[in-house]
């Protein structure tokens, strides 16, 4: 299969300076963790620049790349002081950088809630760290709350990670528009640009049905003005594979673990895919230096303006 072909949208995601995407999904044990710090290895491994950012109190992506945040500040201090973003950064692996999290990230919650701009702390912990990373990468909980808001503020992108059995065409409805109306407050140029299918079992025919319906929904999106009207189901999907479950608690991603297992080989695949894309629109866009605003008559243009 294609992975390129799959993957080239018509409209594709916004350019600019840096591809940033929340993977985002409310419910729980989807893959959204294994999936961010898979993919953001490859892509490092691919040589581009790439922000890890931890926003689950659990901590589960800075225990998968066996960082130990230690005494040191993390994402929580980075949302409370967003101009000290950069003291909170680590160098987890060549061309990777992660904000990682500990438990203390839930107390964020809490503490910023009265805050007017609680919402926008990460985008201005970014601002900081502008032209510094191609690939930014953040890895939300599976809740609502204000750090997955923030997340929400901050990225120009969403990717669902999901099983093709836990959700009927329905469900995946609803959390659409459940990230438009989430993303419509903190961020109305937010779009999603697909769902990457976890712990996939392609020889299940329930399985290929799914899958169809869901291209179909999408289909049915293109031409409106919908945040998902250039999402896809990104390809290839992430095939179920036991030593993706057992990387992280080696402190180690599956290419590092089990470099030529099923794992590996689709995280990989599937960087790949999204290096080539974003690399088309960035040559169309003229290197990258401009910023085009989705949804706006004739693809609006902003010279200079950051994404994300
Ligand atoms: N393709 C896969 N094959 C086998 N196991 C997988 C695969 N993807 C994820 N897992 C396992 O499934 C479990 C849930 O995955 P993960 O932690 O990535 O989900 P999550 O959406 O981040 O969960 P949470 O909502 O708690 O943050 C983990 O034990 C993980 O190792
Ligand atoms: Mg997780």
């Amino acid at each position: 299969m294609d992975a390129a072909a799959n993957n080239t949208a018509n409209e594709g995601p916004v350019g600019g300076a840096a591809r940033t995407i929340a993977f985002m999904n409310q419910k729980g044990g989807v893959g959204k963790t294994t999936t961010t710090v898979n993919l953001a290895a490859a892509i490092a491994a691919e040589g581009r620049r790439t922000l890890l950012i931890d926003l689950d109190p659990q901590a589960h992506a800075t225990l998968h790349l066996g960082v130990d945040p230690g005494d040191g500040p993390t994402v929580y201090d980075a949302l409370v002081e967003p101009s000290g973003v950069r003291d909170a950064l680590r160098e987890a692996r060549p061309n990777l950088d992660l904000l990682p999290a500990t438990v203390d990230l839930a107390a964020a919650e809490v503490e910023l809630a009265q805050e007017a701009d609680r919402n926008r702390r990460l985008s201005g912990a970014l601002s900081g760290l502008a032209g510094r990373h191609e690939f930014v990468l953040m890895d939300c909980p599976p809740s609502l709350g204000l750090l997955t808001l923030n997340a929400l503020a901050a990225a120009r992108e969403v990717i669902i990670p999901m099983q093709a059995h836990f959700l009927a065409l329905q469900g995946v409805g609803r959390l659409m528009e459940t990230v438009r109306a989430v993303g419509q407050t903190v961020n109305p140029r937010l779009r999603i640009s697909g769902v990457v299918l976890c712990m996939h079992e392609e020889t299940s025919r329930h399985t290929r049905e799914v899958v169809a319906d869901l291209d179909a929904f999408f289909e049915g999106a293109r031409g409106t003005d919908l945040p998902w009207r250039s999402a896809r189901v990104l390809r290839p999907p992430i095939r179920r594979n036991i030593k993706l479950a057992e990387a992280p608690s080696f402190g180690q991603t599956a290419l590092e673990y089990a470099p030529t297992a099923h794992g590996a080989a689709d995280y990989r695949a599937l960087a790949q895919a999204l290096i080539r894309e974003w690399d088309a629109l960035r040559s169309r866009r003229g290197g990258g230096t401009e910023v085009v605003v989705p949804g706006a008559p004739g693809g609006m243009k902003h010279a200079g303006a950051r994404a994300g």
